[in-house]
């Protein structure tokens, strides 16, 4: 999915007058399951006698705390921001003789703003809703793993007393979620969702600072949390 930028509904909402206010904190698991593709490594199936277009990079899933917080703005409308503890997610080769290989690893935060519809404002138990809005994604921490390095030690792309490292430019793009609020108590209820976020990335394989590899990788996961919700 290519970016495009859909926030003229958040900013109506977040622009409307608050004549209804009520606030509520979800806490509980969230996953982050990449949908990913990428293109391929060039350059390493080049240099490695592979086919071309035989690989790419692969990205799997991380669960972390999740925290987002809902302010109703109005009896039909939401505003929901997602908050987490950093993600953190391997990234390996996929296809072709070095299908497997681990390339690295990132850690990134995901903070998302999301505009809420709930159909049923007025239910006392089941109180399902639609969100649309924006995804800011910023990666930090790669590392790049031993098996990278041996592999392009041994392909002569590197000598022993150079540096690989790996870069992950950040990503905005657009975020949609459905999901239900379950009502316990007053106060207390359980909160589920599924989102689907737009997060492309550019990963760039350095030695000694020049980019050897640069594979532009779509992640576009599906984020699903479950989690405890307890109304102000
Ligand atoms: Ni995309």
């Amino acid at each position: 999915m290519k970016t495009s930028l859909i926030a003229i509904p958040l900013i109506s909402v977040l622009a409307a007058a608050p004549a209804y206010a009520d606030f509520a904190i979800n806490i509980g698991a969230i996953n982050v399951a990449p949908d990913d593709s990428s293109s391929s490594l060039n350059v390493i199936e080049q240099v490695a006698g592979l086919p071309n277009g035989s690989t790419a990079l692969a990205v799997n899933s991380n669960t972390q705390l999740g925290l987002t917080f809902d302010y109703r703005i109005k009896p039909n409308w939401a505003v929901q921001l997602i908050a987490a503890t950093p993600f953190s997610h391997d990234i390996s080769v996929k296809g072709s003789a070095i299908d497997g290989l681990k390339v690295g690893k990132t850690k990134h935060l995901p903070p998302t703003l999301l505009a809420q519809y709930h159909f049923m404002p007025e239910s006392q138990t089941f109180d399902p809703f639609v969100g649309i809005g924006v995804n800011y994604t910023v990666f930090f921490d790669e590392q790049v793993d031993g098996q990278l390095e041996g592999a392009l030690d041994a392909l002569s792309v590197t000598g022993a007393n150079d540096v690989v490292s790996l870069k992950l430019k950040s990503s905005f793009g657009l975020a949609l979620q459905a999901g239900v609020n379950v009502k316990l108590s007053d106060t207390l209820g359980l909160h589920l969702m599924l989102s689907k976020m737009d997060i492309d990335t550019t990963g760039r394989v350095q030695v000694n600072g020049n980019t050897v590899q640069s594979v532009n990788v779509s992640i576009d996961p599906y984020v699903a949390m479950i989690g405890l919700r307890w109304t102000l």
